[in-house]
């Protein structure tokens, strides 16, 4: 049965461009099941963004010395690069600068605020003595009230996943210059969390299928739920639509706040773009819908709590009680997928520190299937996970090139050299009928893997699978049959069962290779797309805002957005016949093979570390 699946990917910050840490988190885990899901014939609508407002902006801003619009659109373009060189099928990837963004976080503000789910309270803020602005959460550092961890934040405590106000932090000091704020008195909104604690410990609870840690993390986090501020002393965001506020351009909306709206208003744009300006609703009102959030594990409390809370007070669904907005009853995640962090020689990746592998340079170099390879098969997925170059050089040499690429190239060049053509087999043997059997099960243990984003298990059953293919050439020995001209029919028996495998193979791959599966389909002298590779557009904002839009950007700004046409591909979730006498031609090596020494040195943009 199909169904519809919204995959929501974590907005990455237009403050840099990224590193392969970044696309590890939430890249390809989410682009590997989207594809999948769309192989099953679901209805898949993918989404995400550029993340533009909040301090991570300012900070950089005032570092590189250009105004934070321009750092915005700079990244912007730069990270749409990045993502759609990696081949991220997204339906659509935009950006929170747009006037629709700024419309539909305002109309959610307001539909909580009407609920009475955003109180106004008086707080105490950070700011520094010596600029006299203030300072984000984040960018305050000192020990844990709750654990007594050294480098806790004043958004959070990573060592106990606890929240926190900066104000609690013992020791704060600015992370910007290490003075020790001062805090004074200032008004904000709170989303009132304590008031839709118990609607979502009874919505977490249903949840069985997240991983254990996710779903762990999460039922701890309703231990100690207090108000969250919403609204920040920040003159970069989204100005808050209420009256008396919304002028005031020295307070805006809370990043956090702005950016899970944007899975929302991402679906209302693409649904614009379409054609159908209605057709996100099947994504969001339709209860049977699904919808999976991929991210990195820093990211988890504002997807399994934060967004969550939002999405039932606007509602209507906390001890307040409520109507729903506009936008009707908004389904909940089904599913958070969080993965861990990749890490390089140990320290996680940082740009500041230096240690960092833009996926700019890694594109250039190596093409994109074997990063997404070795993220798939060597990636953070269940555990902190070290990237190293000799590990890389080592999976894509021994695994993709001597054992996908040989796979493919030795039974296409024999059959080409032999036939012309896929040959028309024989009776089967035991052996043929054991490897094609294997790869036909296959299909049910990748998917099922797949279906629950345990991508390595996944990856490794597939790879089995062009294991066991190699093994059965090594036993059949095609060469020897092809010197005996008695032999013949054996030859193309063998000849057709591999390439029955090698076509079996390619559509297990195809969700984490789909450059790679678009090449062998070819060299199968198969014809049309049958991976689709997304695309970068050039767009204006032009969508009509007739909701709240208070302080909107200026109309008709030109933005590139990543989108695609997948749905005419051919790729599908399950055996594709090789066709007897499907002309071959001879076949262009498929993996680039590495040079073993970049194992130790790496490439010069990305040298070793000497420890
Ligand atoms: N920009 C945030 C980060 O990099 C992620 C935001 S995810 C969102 O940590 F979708 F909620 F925006
Ligand atoms: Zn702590």
């Amino acid at each position: 049965m199909t169904k519809s699946v919204l995959v929501s990917v974590a907005w990455p910050y237009a403050n840099g461009p990224r590193h392969i840490g970044h696309v590890a988190g939430f890249g390809v885990p989410s682009d590997v099941f989207a594809r999948y899901q769309r192989m099953c014939g679901n209805k898949v609508l993918m989404v995400s963004g550029t993340d533009e407002h909040g301090t991570p902006l300012l900070v950089q801003a005032d570092k590189e010395g250009v105004s934070v619009k321009e750092l915005a659109d700079r990244y912007n373009r730069q990270i749409v690069e990045d993502l759609a060189g990696l081949g991220l099928s997204y339906d659509l990837f935009t950006r929170t600068t747009t006037r629709n963004h700024y419309s539909v976080v305002q109309e959610l503000f307001r539909g909580l605020y009407d609920n009475g789910y955003m109180i106004k309270e008086t707080t105490m803020g950070a700011v520094s003595p010596s600029t006299g602005r203030t300072l984000p959460d984040r960018y305050i550092e000192g020990t844990c009230p709750i654990c007594g961890a050294d480098g806790a934040r004043g958004d959070q405590c990573d060592t106990c996943g606890n929240q926190l106000d900066p104000a609690d932090l013992i020791k704060p000091v600015s992370k910007i210059n290490g003075e020790t704020p001062n805090f004074i008195e200032t008004e904000h909104f709170l989303l009132d969390l304590p008031s839709l604690a118990g609607a979502l410990e009874k919505w977490l609870q249903g949840r069985e299928s997240w991983r254990p840690n996710v779903l762990k993390f999460s039922l701890n986090l309703l231990d100690d739920l207090r108000p969250r501020a919403m609204t920040r002393d920040i003159d970069w965001g989204i100005p808050i639509p209420v009256e008396g506020w919304q002028d005031n351009n020295a307070k805006k909306l809370y990043v956090w706040f702005d950016a899970v709206v944007g899975y929302l208003s991402a679906s209302i744009e693409w649904a614009y773009r379409s054609g159908d300006p209605e057709a996100w609703r099947e994504f969001w009102n339709n209860p049977e819908t699904e919808s999976y959030y991929f991210m990195g594990k820093d990211n988890i409390t504002f997807h399994s709590q934060i967004w969550p809370a939002e999405l039932l007070g606007y509602a209507g669904k906390g001890d307040k009680g409520g109507e729903a907005g506009t936008y009707g009853e908004l389904n909940l995640p089904t599913e958070v997928v969080s993965s861990e962090f990749l890490t390089m020689s140990g320290s996680k990746f940082s740009s500041s520190k230096g240690v960092v592998i833009y996926v700019k340079d890694f594109l250039q170099e190596f093409g994109p299937d074997p990063l997404r390879y070795f993220i798939a098969v060597a990636g953070p997925e269940n555990n902190d996970t070290d990237f190293t170059w000799d590990e890389f050089v080592r999976r894509v040499n021994n695994e993709l090139a001597n054992g996908w690429g040989n796979l493919v190239n030795r039974t296409v060049s024999m059959a080409h050299k032999n036939f012309g053509e896929v040959p028309t087999p024989g009776e089967l043997s035991d052996a043929d009928k054991k490897i094609l059997a294997l790869a036909d099960e296959t299909f049910e243990t990748v998917g099922a893997a797949l279906a629950e984003s345990k991508f390595k298990i996944g990856i490794t059953a597939a790879m089995h699978v062009v294991g066991e293919a190699n093994a059965y050439i090594a036993d059949q020995q095609p060469w020897a049959l092809a010197k005996d001209e008695e032999q013949r029919e054996r030859l193309a028996t063998v000849l057709w069962t591999a390439l029955q495998v090698v076509s079996d193979c390619n559509v297990l791959l195809t969700p984490y290779l789909p450059h790679t599966a678009q090449k062998v389909h070819e060299t199968l002298g198969r014809e049309g797309v049958w991976a689709a590779a997304p695309e970068v557009r050039e767009v204006s904002d032009d969508l009509p805002v007739n909701l709240v839009g208070v302080g909107l950007p200026e109309e008709n700004q030109s933005y590139p957005v990543i989108t695609g046409d997948y749905e005419s591909q051919q790729a599908a979730w399950g055996r594709v016949d090789v066709v007897p006498g499907t002309p071959l031609a001879k076949p262009k090596p498929l993996i680039q093979k590495l040079d073993p020494e970049l194992g130790e040195t790496g490439p010069e943009w990305a040298p070793v570390q000497s420890a």
